[in-house]
Order: C-alpha cells, then structure tokens, then sequence
C-alpha cells in the first residue's frame, strides 16, 4: 500500500491524514497549539509551536499505521493564510508570528492604500487588517530593532516546509494573501517593495504547490522510523487546498463553507478578472488557475451567538426543528449576519447586526429561520457578485461546513443559490487538499481534476424548488437594502458605545 501525508497547519491546531491511492483515509492524528493574546486586537503563535505539532502527529500516525514508514511517498502541507514569520539571517525565529486574525495594523494598511495607487491593479486585492504587507509595515514602524534583523519573511506552512526540508521558499497561493505579488504576473511586486521601503531581499523565492520543495530531513525522518527518504512539496493556502479537497475544480461549481466565518470561493481559470477589490482574488493551488472568494465573518458565529444568547441549554438539533414550518422568507422577518462586523462586500468593521421586520406573530421559529437566511444571503452577496463580474453560471454549489449539516438549511442553500447542492460524504477540509497536492506532486494523477475524480466523493445532490427560489429572489433584493439603510445608524450606535 503507498500513502502521501497531508497536514493542515490551523488557528489552534495541526492535523494531519494519512491517505492511500483510493483517497481513503486510513490514519488522522492532531495536535494543539495555543492562541497568544498579549493585547486586546493582537493574535499571535510561536511558530515552533507548529514544528513540534507537526513530529508529535507524525510520529503518532507512524506509530499506528506501521506499513507508512516504508510506503510514504509524499508529504504536503495546507496552511493558515496571511499570518507572518520572520527569520533572521542564522534562519531562527525573530519573534512570534503576527496572525491572519490580529487587527493592530489599521494604520499600516491606510499608509498602503495612500501610498499605492495601483494595489488593486496589482494584487488583485485592498489592503486589509489580515494580510501580510500591513504586519511587515508595523513590525518596520513599530519594533525596529527586529526589523533591522529581519533577512526572510516565510507564511506558516512555508515555515513547517523549511522546518522539514531546510529549503525556504513560498508558493503562489499562499504569496497572493501577502499584498506584495503581481498575482497575474506571479511574480512580486518590486514596486510596492520600493514604495514602502520593504527590501525584495527578504522575499523568498517563489514556488508552485506541487513543487517539491526536498526531502524529509534524514534526522527527523530517522526519528520517526522512516525506512526510505520522503520527497516533501510545498503546498498551499487552506481556502484553495479546501476548495480542491471539496472537488472544485471547474469555473462552474462554488464552495458554500459555513465555520466560525462564512467562505463562498469559486475556480478561476484566468487573472484578469475586476472585482475592484470587493471579493479577494487569489492564485490557486491548481497550475496556472486563480480562486475568488468572500468572506462573512460572523456564519455559524451568528448562529452560535443566537443559540447562546437565547437557547443556551438546548441542541442546534432542537433550536432548528421547528424551522421547517416557517416558510421560505420567515414571514418578513429579515437578520443581517454583521454582528462583528463585515468582510464581502462591504468590508465595514463598524456596521453591525439587525433583526428587522418584527412582527407580533413572529416566534422563535421565525427568528431561527431569519438567521439561517441572513447567514446564507450573505454568501450570496459574493456569489452574485461573481456571476455579475466573472460571468459565470453556477451549475453545482458544495456546501461543507456547518450548512452541510442540517437538511433544511441544506434546501435554502440550494433556494437562495437557485442553484443544485451537493455534501461531501466525508469532510476534511484543508487537510484533503494537501494530500491531494502530495498525490499529484508524487505522480499518482496528471492534474487536480484526476485526483479529485478518485479522492472526493459527494453524496445526493439537493435541487431548488423553483417556488422557493422565487420567493428567495424577492427577499434577497430587500435584503440587499439593509446594508445602506441601516449603515449610519449602525456605525454611530458602535462610535457611541465605544
Ligand atoms: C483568508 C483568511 C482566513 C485564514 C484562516 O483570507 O484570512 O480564512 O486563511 O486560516
């Protein structure tokens, strides 16, 4: 039996799958690592953190699944986006990683945007708190001592790739969430560079996800028990290697993720798109291919806030049973998912959430089924959003994540998209897109396609019910005017209570 070994460097934690030639998963093993909140707004880790989660699942996985130590014939890697490591000139750490999620950069990214004129043209994407460029700038301004020290910055799964490689390099899709790539050139920005003073010297040398970046270190690898030497490739950003693991890979199918946050991504096979910044838009792990995508930041956050806050001792199971009898539409009782503010397409971080339309026939039903539509019309933003600027006609929607979970939800998803949705029949995230890229780095499949053909499996497709999808489509464009009417409001309810 030969295996490739994916691992998924998260927000909390490291796991990895062991997978075989058929796509199953014969082995899975994960590890912690914890969150670092020095000050309100930051969000950092140490990235040896990851290093060590990373030999604890390996060595764990080999100890289960014998036949691996001498049958692996690839490892990969899928990573958290954005997030920053610094090496000094000797390679080691200069201090902890900034994280996607740490917000101190506001400063730095108005500095981008005023200074670069041209960012949209170049990376596709507006400068934003999460991304990488802003975190060099504050580190540049903030800790100068570190900065004069700095000689690489790495992303988090290029760093555990050099940890098992000892090769420093940072793969296309994973660059484009820097801010400092040409992404249709695929090449980086000596532009921005210059403008901003950051020096192309610390810029690593640019690879694609299948690459193969070395071997597993002889050391490390003899540690684990590992019989022969283990070709390692570089990987990719965990949003592309989910939308690969849930088999996207055609312009004509959307991935509806519904976590903490919300994700609509769907396959681009070209770069010259315009969104104007309004989705991100980023190289794919896929040769040659871009990914689109928008963000809801509070999805199953709103809903995790609704059950909390108002049926804290019951099930989701229970919460949503009653939803079913609600029509499509909760009788005119409209949420706007904004409770922390939004990404897609409005990227405001002072609006916030509403009910509205309450009526005294309303029950709870209602406002359950109000959140789910909110949640779901908010995904929708993006999705039309790429139909109007990318002409696309979405022909299959898979649903992963919380959404995936409940069959009524599962409906209005396909309602509101008008659009047939699929599951998967099991759900790996990020995880199975790295082990894909390990198979296709490794030769087992020509491409993604092949691979996904053997390695992803869905489950019964759900198809819109026409009458619903109607209904839908009327509700939607009401929802659609919350956002500006309720804009001034909002921002001065969050100014005031500040
Ligand atoms: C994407 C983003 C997050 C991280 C999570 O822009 O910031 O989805 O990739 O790991």
């Amino acid at each position: 039996m030969s295996y490739v070994l994916g691992l998924d460097l998260g927000t909390s934690s490291l796991k990895g799958i062991l997978v075989n030639k058929e796509g199953k998963i014969v082995d899975e093993a994960s590890a912690d690592y914890p969150l670092l909140t020095p000050k309100r707004g930051y969000s950092e880790q140490d990235p040896k953190e990851w290093f060590r989660a990373a030999k604890k699942v390996m060595a764990e996985i080999f100890k289960s699944t014998l036949d691996a130590k001498d049958n692996l014939e690839g490892i990969s890697f899928s990573g958290q986006m954005h997030s920053l490591v610094l090496l000094d000139e000797k390679d080691d750490v200069l201090r902890n990683a900034i994280l996607w999620n740490d917000v101190r950069t506001t400063d730095q990214c108005v500095t981008i945007t005023e200074k670069i004129d041209n960012l949209i043209d170049i990376t596709k994407n507006k400068a934003l708190e999460g991304f990488t460029l802003p975190k060099l700038l504050w580190v540049q301004e903030n800790e100068p001592a570190i900065w004069s020290k700095v000689a690489t910055f790495l992303l988090p799964k290029d760093y555990l790739g050099f940890c098992l490689t000892g090769s420093k390099q940072m793969e296309y899709s994973d660059a484009a969430g820097t801010l400092l790539l040409d992404v249709e050139a695929r090449e980086w920005s000596e532009e921005i560079a210059e403008k901003l003073n950051v020096p192309s010297s610390i810029f690593p040398r640019l690879v694609k996800s299948q690459d193969r970046i070395g071997d597993l270190d002889a050391d490390l690898a003899k540690n684990l028990g590992l019989l022969n030497s283990v070709p390692v490739f570089s990987g990719g950003a965990d949003n592309p290697c989910a939308a690969v693991g849930a088999g996207i890979v055609r312009p004509d199918q959307g991935m509806a993720s519904i976590g903490t946050s919300g994700v609509f991504l769907s396959y681009e096979e070209t770069g010259d798109k315009n969104y104007n910044g309004h989705l991100h838009y980023f190289n794919h792990v896929v040769p040659n291919a871009f990914y689109t995508m928008g963000v809801t930041l509070a999805a199953g956050n709103s809903l995790n806030w609704f059950k909390q806050t108002f049926a804290p001792n019951e099930s989701f199971e229970e919460l949503l049973k009653g939803i079913k009898n609600i029509k499509p539409g909760s009788d005119g009782l409209l949420f706007a998912p904004y409770i922390s503010g939004e990404r897609t397409p409005y990227t405001d971080s002072n609006i916030r959430g509403t009910f509205l339309g309450m009526d005294i026939a309303h029950t709870r039903d209602h406002f359950a089924r109000a959140v789910l539509e909110g949640i779901t019309f908010s995904l929708r933003d993006s999705f039309e959003l790429m139909k109007k600027h990318s002409n696309k006609e979405f022909k299959q929607i898979v649903s992963v994540g919380g959404g995936a979970k409940n069959p009524d939800w599962l409906q209005m998803q396909a309602d509101i998209f008008n659009t047939p949705v699929v599951t998967l029949e099991t759900e790996q995230g990020p995880a199975m897109g790295s082990a894909m890229i390990a198979a296709v780095g490794a030769g087992w499949f020509d491409s993604f396609a092949d691979c996904s053909k053997v390695f992803v499996k869905y489950k019964s497709e759900v198809q819109p019910d026409s009458e619903a999808a109607l209904q839908y489509d009327k509700v939607y464009a009401n929802y659609k005017e919350i956002y500006p009417t309720i804009k001034d409001l909002s921002h001065k309810l969050v100014t005031d209570n500040d």
